[in-house]
């Protein structure tokens, strides 16, 4: 029998987690007073962060919530109440998203942003949790605006702070293969790929098959439309690639948890992690009751939960010496 306290006490790796859908109500609401934005709000619980279904119901409650960070502090504070959490949720290693563009697109410089988050990751080292920074791009944006971004990144890659480049935000129309130069080239600066395919997207199959075909991406985030083209299913398998899936998050965006999809790839010794996207967008749900809820859901024990943390260490970007202290 699965129990709260088994997950809150096993050790784990969260690899799909955008620091932006992480604001909670409250230091958005600290935000906005002290940098005099009016967000209509007259104490946090007036911020509702609830929204109807599909990604672009959501994509818009979540831009609308990160209008308040415009500080490096309020990036630090963002981020250091994330990590706080994942301390106390025992999460060993993060491997976390942020979005530069949707930042200097409103005026807040590249430097303020990564700062204020570098900040928080290097304080919560102290607490136990090692954190990585994966930098995605909007993929609605343009190619050029994603050269740039990546020509911003360049000294804090070469310093360590960011590890990974990815892709998110609105999917339909913009494919990877829009992006592949720029990956291209991410790839040959050192970083590792990944990318987010919608498994609610029209072309989601055709997304997946250029993310792992072309792009050759690392790691890929949803995806669970693999399952619906047996070859491209068995190269992630045979190549060990992780699958990131946010079953939660799923079902706040699209009502159905992908259940089936990842049921299937997990029997099948697909690498796949689960985790929380976006938690204060998806209901509050953070890493641990997300394992709980999906666990639940499907009837796991024990073993599968112990062995789904074991994915998520093993598809995570650490060292062996590290991966192996972990498994
Ligand atoms: N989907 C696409 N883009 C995103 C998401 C998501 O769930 N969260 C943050 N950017
Ligand atoms: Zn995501």
């Amino acid at each position: 029998e699965l129990t709260r306290e088994f997950i809150a006490g096993l050790p784990k790796a969260e690899l799909h987690v955008h620091i932006e859908g992480t604001l909670e109500p409250e230091l958005e609401f600290t935000c906005a007073q002290r940098n005099q934005i009016d967000i209509q709000a007259k104490s946090p619980a007036d911020i509702d962060h609830s929204y109807g279904y599909g990604l672009t119901e959501f994509l818009k409650a979540y831009y609308r919530g990160m209008k308040v960070l415009r500080t490096e502090q309020d990036f630090y504070e963002v981020t250091w109440s994330f990590l706080q959490k994942m301390a106390q949720s025992n999460v060993k290693h993060v491997e976390l998203f942020f979005d530069p563009q949707a930042h200097t697109t409103r005026g807040i410089t590249f430097e303020t942003v990564i700062e204020g988050i570098h900040a928080a990751i290097v304080d919560a080292q102290a607490l136990g949790v090692d954190t990585q920074l994966v930098m995605c791009f909007l993929r609605e944006l343009s190619k050029q605006s994603a050269w740039k971004t990546l020509a911003s990144a360049k000294p804090y890659h070469e310093k360590g702070w960011i590890i990974g480049v990815g892709l998110d935000s609105a999917e339909h129309h913009n494919p990877p293969l829009k992006f592949m130069t720029v990956f291209d080239e991410a790839q040959r600066q050192g970083y590792f790929l990944t990318m987010h395919c919608d498994p609610k997207q029209v072309d989601s199959v055709e997304h997946v098959k250029q993310a792992l075909e072309v792009i050759e991406v690392d790691r890929l985030d949803h995806g669970m439309s693999i399952v619906q083209n047996a070859d491209l299913m068995e190269y992630l398998i045979s190549q060990q690639i992780g699958i990131t899936a946010c079953p939660i998050a799923y079902y706040y965006t699209r009502k159905d948890m992908e259940q089936k999809a990842i049921m299937e790839l997990f029997a099948k010794g697909a690498v796949i992690s689960l985790n929380s996207d976006d938690p204060s967008y998806k209901g509050g749900n953070y890493i641990n009751d997300v394992y709980y809820k999906f666990g639940q859901k499907c009837g796991w024990g024990e073993d599968e939960i112990v062995q789904i943390a074991q994915n998520s260490f093993q598809s995570a970007w650490i060292s062996p010496e590290a991966k192996a202290s972990y498994l």
